[in-house]
């Protein structure tokens, strides 16, 4: 058994995690004396009428928040004769999902405080989730204010049924349930007359005697180099901290990404020379040859990591700003800082019922699976095959702060083995064999706007002026290319991306190309924005109002929606989000369709003739 343990506490505001601790550490006998006395008179004035308030102990936290320091996580450190805990105690409010994340993050066990007079709360699952996705195997439900339900047994199996219920839910791995009762010190230190019919460990016990360390799994020698030491030049070491299996001098390692082989010369643990290192230890190793290491890089023997720049995870977003596909971070994964953009979110979990939710952006404090793309080749894991190399955090390139957090599901090898290939014929020459610039005049709008009209009417117009164009319509695309996609979000957003990846293809033919789509979603056209450049892509709103949409139905296709028979419909069922800076906006209510194509041609002359970007 290991001899400290890492917990963290979970609760919400008032669910009395500091009194918990606080209250355990004063009855165990585990404070100083001069900290007693403290707690005495602080107590006199404080909320409890003259009884000791025990939570005043851990809220040094408090304290250090009005004094202006900005704390996100207090660790506590207390020793008992069987065992030395660090705890994490963490702020319980929904804002502060990046302090739990934190302190989950280095914790092995969480005990999560759940109020017996509440129940269950949004904030239970949350927090169970979090600590879940942070890689904590075990669980402590402590079940307080038994107090307050006058130690009601049938109560208290009630609300244990729903916690293995929640527990097999959120498929927690451990779990263990103890009544207590903070403030009077029920079942803390000793088991409570109060609850004969609880036979189980006392929560005090539960903590010296958890063993946390059964679990894992035999995976080989891992070390991700930290530093690479050269006091001299005759000596040249690299430090990390062995994260699994063991190393002994005369090996052979493998370095990766670069997979260099070399014999281990000798093992120091600190400046002591030894011949052999095991997980858990800090130690600077030497090898026989003269090999190209650097920080993170990866020092494995018989490991099965992953080398690759593809992969997806679970990300948990903490930054104020929504996230959006395309978004470019600094990754740190391991020892090692890379480039990293965000392709894809696949879907949102729901952190109450697990429910998987399309998603095209993500705000604070969700949780979602997404596919992350490095800049260059990562040595990884799978979170479950070894936490330090399969958990990452991602840091916003210009304010440098920690956006999310995340774990790795599994490595992705869509696009491995592929390289873009230069051809000699470039879009530029493409383009002037054409005598033309090429652009992508983006229409969107309500169905029934009048895009596809006016980008018909436009095209004949460009025709007539000796332009070479295409015209991609919405139903007829969807019709041929797109016939697998449908109409919820995510299809629409597919639907969106492929149009787009056309439209570049067809930009780098030197074409002119013109789009009739719907495309609701803000985000997916500035996505087709970036897919087809900045420079050729223009945005052209169709704001013809709803009402005039419907009344002209040209399809039947409103009235179907009003009567149900079309879910998801645009406008009626599912959201349009306008342009906020379209390059130009036409409502067709207002004209015919000659002076609207005039209008498009007379504000994009001079980009159409090539004159202005
Ligand atoms: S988009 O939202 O993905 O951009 P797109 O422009 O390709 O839509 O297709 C819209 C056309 O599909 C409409 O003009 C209409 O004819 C047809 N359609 C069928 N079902 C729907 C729906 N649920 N919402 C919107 N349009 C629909």
């Amino acid at each position: 058994m290991n001899g400290l343990l890492k917990f963290i506490t979970c609760g919400s505001v008032d669910d009395g995690k500091s009194t918990l601790i606080g209250h355990m550490l004063y009855d165990a006998k585990l404070l100083f004396t001069d900290q007693e006395q403290a707690l005495l008179l602080e107590s006199r004035v404080g909320s409890r009428e003259g009884k000791v308030d025990y939570s005043l102990l851990l809220d040094g936290l408090m304290a250090e928040r009005e004094q202006g320091i900005t704390i996100d996580v207090a660790y506590r450190y207390f020793t008992t004769e069987r065992r030395s805990f660090i705890v994490a105690d963490t702020p319980g409010h929904e804002e502060y999902t990046r302090n739990m994340a934190v302190g989950a993050s280095s914790a092995e066990l969480a005990v999560i405080l759940v109020d017996a007079s509440r129940g269950i709360l949004p904030q239970t699952r949350r927090h169970a989730r979090i600590c879940a996705l942070m890689g904590i195997r075990y669980f402590l439900f402590a079940v307080n204010k038994m107090d307050l339900i006058r130690y009601g047994r049938e109560e208290y199996r009630r609300l244990e049924k729903e916690l293995r219920k929640l527990a097999i839910d959120l498929e927690l791995a451990n779990v263990e349930l103890i009544p207590v009762s903070a403030t009077e010190g029920d079942n803390l230190t000793s088991l409570s007359p109060n609850m004969p019919w609880y036979k189980g460990a006392t929560f005090l016990e539960y903590l010296e005697t958890v063993d946390t360390a059964c679990e894992e799994k035999e995976q080989g020698f891992i070390l991700p180099v930290q530093r690479v030491c050269r006091p001299n030049h005759t000596f040249r070491g690299f430090q990390g901290q062995i994260e699994a299996g063991e190393i002994r001098a005369g090996e052979e390692i493998t370095v990766l990404p670069s997979r260099e082989k070399a014999c281990v010369e000798a093992v120091y643990a600190g400046d002591q020379k030894t011949d052999r290192g095991e997980k858990g230890q800090a130690v600077t190793l030497t090898l026989d040859r003269e090999i190209d290491v650097s920080r993170g890089c990866v020092l494995v023997k018989d490991a099965r990591l992953t080398v690759g720049g593809l992969l997806t995870a679970t990300v948990l977003w903490m930054d104020d700003e929504e996230l959006r596909q395309g978004k470019n971070f600094l990754m740190k994964l391991g020892t090692k800082r890379v480039p990293v953009t965000v392709m894809e979110i696949k879907y949102r979990t729901d952190m109450q019922t697990g429910e998987h939710l399309a998603a095209d952006s993500l705000y604070k404090n969700e949780l979602a699976v997404c596919d992350l793309a490095a800049a260059e080749e990562i040595v990884y894991d799978t979170f479950v095959g070894c936490r330090e190399l399969g958990s990452f955090i991602l840091i916003d390139r210009v304010t440098n702060l920690t956006s999310a957090c995340g774990v790795v599901e599994h490595p992705l090898w869509r696009g491995a083995n592929l390289t873009w290939q230069r051809m000699d014929i470039t879009r530029e020459m493409r383009a002037a064999g054409l005598g033309q610039k090429p652009l992508t005049l983006w229409f969107t709008g309500l169905s029934g706007s009048g895009k596809s009209a006016l980008a018909n009417e436009l095209e004949k117009r460009l025709n007539v002026m000796g332009k070479h164009t295409m015209l991609l319509d919405g139903d007829n695309i969807r019709l041929g290319l797109n016939r697998n996609l449908g109409f919820e979000p995510e299809d629409r957003i597919e639907n969106i991306r492929r149009i787009a990846e056309v439209a570049k293809l067809m930009n780098d033919a030197g074409l002119i190309v013109l789009t009739a789509f719907i495309s609701p979603f803000r985000s997916d056209r500035e996505n087709a924005g970036r897919i087809i450049g900045e420079d050729s892509f223009i945005e052209i709103y169709v704001s013809t109002p709803l009402e005039e949409c419907e009344r002209r139905d040209v399809k039947g296709l409103y009235r179907k929606a009003r009567s149900g028979e079309i879910p998801n419909f645009t406008g009626i069922s599912s959201p349009y989000e306008a342009p906020e800076h379209a390059a130009l906006v036409i409502d067709t209510s207002k004209r015919t369709l000659e002076e609207a194509a005039e209008q498009v041609l007379a504000a994009l002359e001079r980009r159409i003739h090539g004159k202005e970007a």
